[in-house]
């Protein structure tokens, strides 16, 4: 039987889809809103949010007290993955005692920044605590089914999705060899694993994760088989992660059919661990070929309507996990070892259309003669009243738990144009905008108003634009029943 579930955190920007890439945005705390400036909004955080798309990061919360690491992670990312502080030997060091310090720190930055927080990962081969080696195959099991159960529990409501299982599979297509779970547990650990974690957190979406599965090959047809095995049988899965721990020049041609096929399936894919390397040193091609291939992955990422976004593997060269792993190679992300951004990052911004300053570079020369005095105008000035709004406001909302993002489309239903709008609503059932993208959104107690962007005052009498929000409810949601565009009350579609 199915499980019909609240939609998670993560597909709610899948409902904000759109083209427009220049933003102002207000954050709104309780009653006090505050205004981001115009120019702040022009970032990669922005323009994947306004393309429906996750752009994430793995977090080392250690390096949050460098203020250059701290602002590119605030800034540039709307999703937040724990780099290791929810691994099975960061949250489990003893045997039943768990340890959620560095883990509770990543959410707590992620409740507090308004990120999406990703959790990496559940059941990994890889990075278990030493007190497992000793356990007998029947243990084991117990202990796995321990640790999904506690630690999901933990962060149940606050992880959006998980990696449930991490690195399963050779690169021959057979499950992993080197793999304790799957040598003492055998190949039902998975599926056990998957069955735990739903029964812990039920609105958790639950993926499967590797690397070397970015094109069509062995390993990636077994996660696929898996995957539409899991399906047929009622087995709990909803997403699969694609490491794509690349290798510059060597973007999969494959890559997005791959994405495509498992969507097919009726999973939501995403790119989980995106960084691409080079041997050492860097230079100006080398950089000109990664940025190239930055962009392919984002690329593919939005040809395909179920890939929900993509998370770069750290922000800084100089914290990268590559030289250590992969001797002789490296400058594998976006920021170099001085946070200076690196070649990739306008590829990537290019690849959703490029940032647009929403505050135009002032292009008159400087003015030389002396300023004319100009009598002070007598006349009182000229009110003009706005322009007659006829006017449908269609409110679309995606929710879970205590969260929702709303898409608004505003139709200008008159027959003349509208330059310049406002909007104006109440919140039924004590609601409160977070965030706010394609518009200049304050609220004052239940009363919300929203002005238009520097770029969408414009609606042609016909017309429409769209903005939309995140917002916090209580447990209830009702939508506003009233809108007023420029003082008159538009139908609601
Ligand atoms: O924290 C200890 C420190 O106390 C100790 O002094 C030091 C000595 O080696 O080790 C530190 O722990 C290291 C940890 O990173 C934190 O820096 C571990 O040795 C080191 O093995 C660990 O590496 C991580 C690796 O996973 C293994 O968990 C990398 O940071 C992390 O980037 C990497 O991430 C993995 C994904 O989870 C799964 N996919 C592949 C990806 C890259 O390998």
């Amino acid at each position: 039987m199915s499980v019909t579930r609240p939609p998670a955190p993560s597909s709610r920007r899948a409902a904000l889809r759109t083209t427009a890439v220049a933003l102002a945005a207000t954050i709104v705390v309780g009653a006090a809103a505050v205004a981001i400036p115009a120019q702040a909004a022009s970032s990669l955080k922005d323009l994947a949010t306004a393309a429906g798309k996750d752009i994430g990061f793995a977090l080392d919360p250690n390096r949050l007290s460098e203020s250059a690491y701290k602002s590119i992670a605030d800034s540039e990312f709307n999703l937040v993955v724990a780099e290791n502080a929810m691994k099975w030997d960061a949250t489990e060091p003893s045997q039943n005692s768990f340890s959620y310090g560095q883990g509770d720190q990543v959410a707590n930055y992620a409740a507090s920044t308004g990120k999406e927080l990703y959790g990496h990962t559940l059941v990994w081969h890889s990075q278990m605590p030493s007190w497992t080696n000793s356990l007998s195959g029947s243990a084991l099991d117990s202990a796995m089914r321990n640790h999904v159960t506690n630690v999901a529990t933990h962060f149940k409501g606050k992880v959006a999705s998980w990696d449930v299982v991490n690195e399963a599979f050779g690169e021959n297509g057979e499950r992993r060899t080197d793999s304790a779970l799957q040598q003492k547990i055998g190949d039902g650990y998975i599926e056990t694993a998957f069955r735990t974690a739903r029964a812990a957190d039920p609105t958790a979406k639950l993926c499967i994760n590797d690397y070397n599965t970015d094109a069509i090959n062995s390993k990636s047809t077994a996660i696929y088989n898996l995957v539409r095995d899991f399906k047929a049988r009622g087995v709990p899965i909803d997403c699969v992660g694609f490491q794509s721990h690349l290798i510059i020049g060597q973007v999969p041609s494959s890559m997005q059919q791959n994405l495509q096929r498992f969507a097919d399936l009726g999973v939501d894919v995403r790119i989980t661990e995106l960084d691409i390397r080079m041997t050492m040193p860097s230079d100006s091609s080398k950089l000109a070929t990664q940025a190239a291939d930055y962009k392919k992955v984002f690329q593919i990422c939005n040809a395909v309507t179920r890939c929900q976004g993509v998370t770069i593997w750290g922000i800084t060269d100089k914290y990268s996990w590559v030289p250590g792993v992969f001797s002789g190679q490296g400058a594998a992300l976006v920021w170099d070892d001085n946070y200076n951004k690196k070649p990739a990052y306008d590829a990537i911004a290019s690849a959703f259309g490029g940032i647009t300053p929403t505050t135009p570079p002032v292009t008159t020369p400087p003015v030389t003669t002396p300023p004319v005095t100009t009598p002070p105008v007598t006349t009182p000035p000229v009110t003009t009243p706005p322009p007659s709004a006829g006017c449908q406001v269609s409110y679309g909302v995606n929710q879970w738990n205590t969260g929702f993002t709303a898409n608004v489309t505003v139709k200008n239903t008159s027959s003349s144009a509208l330059n310049g709008w406002t909007l104006t609503f109440s919140f039924p059932s004590g609601q409160s905008v977070t965030q706010a993208w394609s518009s200049v959104t304050t609220q004052s107690g239940s009363a919300v108003t929203v002005k238009n962007a520097a770029w969408n005052g414009s609606i042609p009498a016909g017309g429409s634009t769209q903005f939309g929000f995140n917002g916090s409810h209580s447990g209830t949601n009702t939508a506003p029943s009233s809108f007023s565009l420029n003082g008159t009350v538009c139908s609601v579609a």
